[in-house]
């Protein structure tokens, strides 16, 4: 089979207006992709639109259109749209928007748990539903749903996270074979930490451990390597060495990872507890 190529390929991106979505529009779009980019801040998908626009991209292929894909509405007016500009058909949908909460599960309380759902599981499978009569009548079609490495191996401190992005995975892993029958390519794409607005747009941030310093992929690597994994037809890919390395120890031996997790939780709120003593030198009286 050729290589799927991109160039007046008809695209929807959701989570554009920054971070990886910002990314994997320009890069389409510099491949001579049409697309239509989705997120809930107008005025940042604009600024992507005008940079896209000021760099030589025509302006029929730069399509922002703000939405929050929680509320039912907004994802039906994306989805008109989007047919629309396309005449009923779609080549690729990637469902890319999605937000974090990091922390200890017992210090948060279940609205996290819920908003975290609506957005990275309920909205994402909505959307896959609404784009499949778009992809039907597309050339040679592809779905492409961010997943996580987290969502491959629990993390602590991640818990809510992992949990939906386990349901992205098993929920791709569900439509990809049923969608062959369409002929449509489904791709799973696990980024390890990537140097987005990530952390800054968190549900909550109760974590003591911060990764910021370790976010050694770009966006736009990120990018060029999910562009690279459906140009091939790929059906999961997972990125960054530390992710693949953690997802193979952990598929030879989770026991041992889970112990090695274990430990370093403890050892990591021992030296927390220890801290708190320090700082609240009343508690040791
Ligand atoms: N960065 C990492 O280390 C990393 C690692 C693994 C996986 N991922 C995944 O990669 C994807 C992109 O993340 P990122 O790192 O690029 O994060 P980001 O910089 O925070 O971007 C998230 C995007 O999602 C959009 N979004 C959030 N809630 C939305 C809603 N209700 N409706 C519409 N759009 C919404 C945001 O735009 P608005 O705020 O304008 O709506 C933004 O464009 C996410 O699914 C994330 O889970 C990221």
């Amino acid at each position: 089979m050729p290589l799927r190529d991109l160039k007046n390929a008809r695209c929807l991106v959701t989570g554009a207006s920054m971070g990886l979505g910002r990314a994997l529009t320009q890069e389409l779009c510099h491949r001579g992709a049409r697309v239509v980019f989705a997120a809930r801040s107008a005025d940042k998908l604009r600024e992507v639109a005008d940079r896209l626009i000021a760099s030589g991209i025509s302006s029929d292929a730069v399509l922002p259109f703000p939405a929050d894909l929680t509320n039912p509405e907004d994802r039906a007016d994306l989805l008109e749209y989007t047919s629309e500009a396309f005449d009923g058909a779609l080549d690729l949908a990637i469902n890319n928007a999605g937000i974090g909460a990091y922390g200890r599960f017992e210090s948060h309380d279940e609205t996290i748990t819920r908003r975290l759902f609506e957005i990275n599981v309920l909205a994402l499978m909505e959307m896959c539903r609404g784009v499949l009569p778009l992809l039907r009548r597309g050339h040679r079609p592809a779905l492409c749903n961010i997943g996580s490495v987290v969502g491959r191996r629990g993390l602590p401190g991640r818990s809510e996270y992992s949990a939906s992005k386990f349901a992205v995975a098993g929920f791709t892993e569900a439509i990809r074979a049923e969608w062959a029958r369409d002929r449509i390519d489904v791709l799973l794409l696990n980024p390890g930490f990537t140097a987005t607005e990530f952390e800054k747009n968190l549900l909550v941030d109760t974590a003591i451990y911060k990764t910021d310093q370790r976010r050694t992929m770009t966006a736009s690597s990120v990018a060029l390597a999910t562009l690279h994994a459906l140009e091939q037809g790929r059906s999961e890919v997972t990125l960054s060495l530390p992710g693949r390395l953690l997802l193979l120890v952990n598929r030879i031996s989770p026991r041992f990872v889970d112990w090695g997790l274990s430990r370093w939780t403890k050892r990591l709120y021992a030296d927390s507890a220890a801290l708190a003593r320090v700082e609240s030198p009343a508690r040791s009286l």
